[in-house]
């Protein structure tokens, strides 16, 4: 936020891309630390049934707030806000896609962060503070031509730019996340500068559900060491299936194995529960990277 020390006013928010609406989450923790007065959801913005639903319920708003596809979405249409917030679609941007690129008009779904800009053009007033949040990836060479696009046309709508990675872990979340972040700020209203990492006191297993569906735990009923650290187990009737575990890995944190019959390598990797959590990507969903939990004694 901006680093005026309260906001004394109510903030209009309107989002998009809007998610389960963890901006919106961001914005109660501020209020509730005292660091703004109060914010109003204007708006939101999402096209996916269930996130909707869940959007609705964790931030007890009414459907009809929701605005729908940001593609259907007429500038005349939408109520003043004092700040956007946009995590744009991320698929071909992450190095874990195709890389397809977000080039305006391009059709893939990563350009329709360029639609937050058409609307700033269309509606009356345009918003004091737009928020833009992608994969870290953007900024790579690959990107850098269409990042730079996007930031002209920023600025030549009268915002200043500031632009920074932030990575979860450093601020205080034990998830090794980075991502990045590009705050505009319409006629140089306010100075802003990006929060100081504060680190991180907490490891994954003081995030980990205490009672979960044996489904989920990888069987160890067929387990062979092959040396005194290294332990090599294999699914029970999966032959093809094995994961080798280094126990000194496992207490320091960290990737400490590997899933050896997983195709993907950002999912093959095995996680100490005593580190930090990987970012999970949407092929994670069909693989997902493991945890390595200690049974209670
Ligand atoms: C990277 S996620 C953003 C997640 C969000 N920041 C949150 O806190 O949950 C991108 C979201 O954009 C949504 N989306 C994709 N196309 C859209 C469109 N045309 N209009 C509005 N939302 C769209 C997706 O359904 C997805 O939930």
């Amino acid at each position: 936020m901006p680093n005026n020390k309260y906001c004394e006013s109510t903030i209009k928010v309107g989002t998009f891309f809007s998610g389960i609406g963890s901006p919106e989450k961001a914005l109660q923790k501020l209020k509730e630390e005292r660091i703004i007065k109060d914010f109003k959801l204007e708006f939101f913005s999402e096209i996916d049934k269930d996130a909707i639903k869940s959007f609705c319920v964790v931030h007890n708003v009414d459907e009809k707030l929701n605005m729908g596809s940001i593609t259907d979405i007429k500038g005349s249409e939408l109520p003043y806000c004092d700040l956007w917030i946009g995590g744009f679609p991320c698929q071909d941007i992450s190095c874990a896609g195709k890389m397809k690129g977000f080039t305006s008009n391009s059709s893939t779904r990563s350009s329709l962060g360029w639609e937050m800009i058409r609307l700033i053009k269309e509606v009356s007033v345009k918003p004091k503070f737009v928020i833009f949040e992608n994969v870290a990836n953007i900024v790579s060479k690959a990107f850098k031509e269409t990042l730079d696009l996007f930031k002209n046309d920023l600025e030549e709508l009268g915002y200043t730019l500031y632009e920074q990675v932030l990575n979860a872990v450093d601020y205080g979340i034990p998830q090794t996340r980075r991502r990045y972040f590009l705050v505009a700020i319409l006629n140089n209203e306010k100075d802003f500068s990006f929060p100081e990492p504060v680190g991180c006191d907490l490891v994954f297993k003081d995030f980990l559900d205490k009672e979960v569906d044996e489904k989920y735990y990888l069987t160890t009923n067929e387990y062979k060491i092959i040396d005194c650290n290294k332990i090599q187990f294999k699914k029970k009737n999966r032959e093809d299936v094995i994961y080798e575990i280094d126990l000194d890995k496992y207490k320091q944190g960290g990737v400490c194995g590997i899933d050896k019959h997983c195709k993907f390598a950002i999912s093959s990797r095995v996680f100490s529960e005593l580190g930090y959590a990987p970012t999970l990507t949407a092929n994670n969903t069909a693989d997902n990277s493991k945890v390595i939990i200690k049974e209670e004694e």
